[in-house]
């Protein structure tokens, strides 16, 4: 079987990273005998470099003729006043839009070997396995009117119905595969926007009985994700709302460098880790690859239909975590640190070394 995969190293610590992801997709396609066809693209600075916008035609023409997505990060200090179609995270925006990839999985859950490094207790962590459904394309990212001038600016909150209803359908969707429940997140104590929001959800409820719903305002979000964790199974919220309690729920994990994410609609899945471009990290060999590796997985299992390579490569983060291996962000004192590279080969020998792979369509027979 053959695959194309656009990928999109991006910014800052977005090539590192990136370069682990596709280290380890090599090993898992060598594995089961797949060849995996990754062209890089520019997006963000680096596309303002090369063509002058953060997502140049050629990048989009790559993206929408290719099986999957991956993409590193975006982000750069040097641009961070640029404005239009020059921003980095412009170019991401319009890359989620082009997609259509308008739910946002975002999973979360704490590595047991890993429990000593979140700063809340390790009791509180206990059972600790939620998925964020963020809505993508959406919201106040996207609403019009925006701008700005001198003295005032403006940005514009609505979403519509279709919107609400086929995000949280995916919600509903994945709280039947797991713990059967899901938390909605709004501010319907305020805004009209979030009111209809839990209107739609409460409404389409009734087409999955079996999954209990609740919804909370998202300040007490905030508070019930680090008091308590466990009681999250999916929770399911808008752009903005999602893109901050991802943020903290990267704290439970111990580091934002391990969160995935996988971005999904009609067409070509995008697969990018959660944290940014990280700058100060940038080109020093110390950034997490773990969460790009994640959306790898991700990219194998929902953007390629290719589950059993997914929990391969997830397997293989398991086991090197289990073994102790740490980058910095994950390691507590007198822990010896990997580099970003380092990290990348111990999960891709872990990979390679993977025994007794199911054969399928294209795979080898097993490897014993
Ligand atoms: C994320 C990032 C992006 C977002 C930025 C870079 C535009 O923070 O994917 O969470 O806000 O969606
Ligand atoms: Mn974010």
């Amino acid at each position: 079987m053959k695959f194309t995969i656009a990928v999109l190293p991006g910014d800052g610590v977005g090539p590192e990273v990136t370069g682990e992801a596709l280290r380890v997709l090599a090993a898992v396609a060598d594995l089961y005998g797949y060849r995996l066809n990754t062209a890089e693209y520019a997006i963000g600075a680096a596309g303002v470099a090369e063509a002058g916008v953060a997502l140049p035609p050629r990048t989009r023409d790559a993206v929408v003729d290719a099986d999957a997505v991956l993409l590193g990060a975006v982000g750069s200090p040097a641009l961070a006043k640029a404005t239009g179609d020059q921003r980095p995270e412009a170019g991401l925006l319009a890359l989620r839009k082009l997609l259509g990839v308008y739910a946002n999985l975002r999973p979360v859950a704490v590595h047991p070997a890993l429990r000593a490094v979140s700063p809340l207790r390790a009791e509180r962590l206990e059972g600790v396995d939620l998925l964020i459904v963020r809505e993508l394309t959406g919201g106040l990212y996207y609403g019009e009117p925006r701008g700005r001038s001198e003295r005032s600016a403006v940005n514009t909150l609505h979403y519509d119905v279709g919107e609400i209803e086929r995000v949280a359908r995916v919600a509903f969707r994945l709280a039947r595969g797991r713990r059967g429940g899901v938390t909605s997140v709004d501010k319907a104590n305020v805004l009209e926007v979030s009111q209809l929001w839990r209107d739609t959800v409460s409404s389409l409820a009734g087409d999955y009985p079996d999954v209990r719903v609740e919804h909370l305002y998202v300040d007490y979000a905030a508070m019930r994700l680090i008091s308590e964790p466990s009681s999250i199974d999916v929770l399911l919220t808008e752009n903005l709302f999602g893109d901050i309690l991802s943020d903290e729920a990267g704290v439970l994990a111990g580091s934002l460098g391990l969160l995935p994410s996988a971005s999904l609609g009609e067409g070509q899945g995008l697969f990018e880790p959660v944290h940014g471009s990280a700058p100060s990290l940038a080109g020093k060999g110390v950034a997490n690859p773990i969460g790009a590796i994640a959306s790898a997985a991700m990219l194998l299992r929902h953007g390629l239909a290719l589950p059993e390579a997914a929990q391969v490569v997830e397997e293989g983060i398991a086991a090197a975590l289990a073994a102790g291996a740490r980058t910095s962000d994950i390691a507590l004192g007198g822990e010896s640190i990997l580099t970003t590279c380092e990290m990348g080969e111990e999960v891709a020998r872990r990979v390679a070394e993977t025994r007794g792979v199911a054969t399928g369509a294209g795979a080898r027979p097993q490897r014993v």
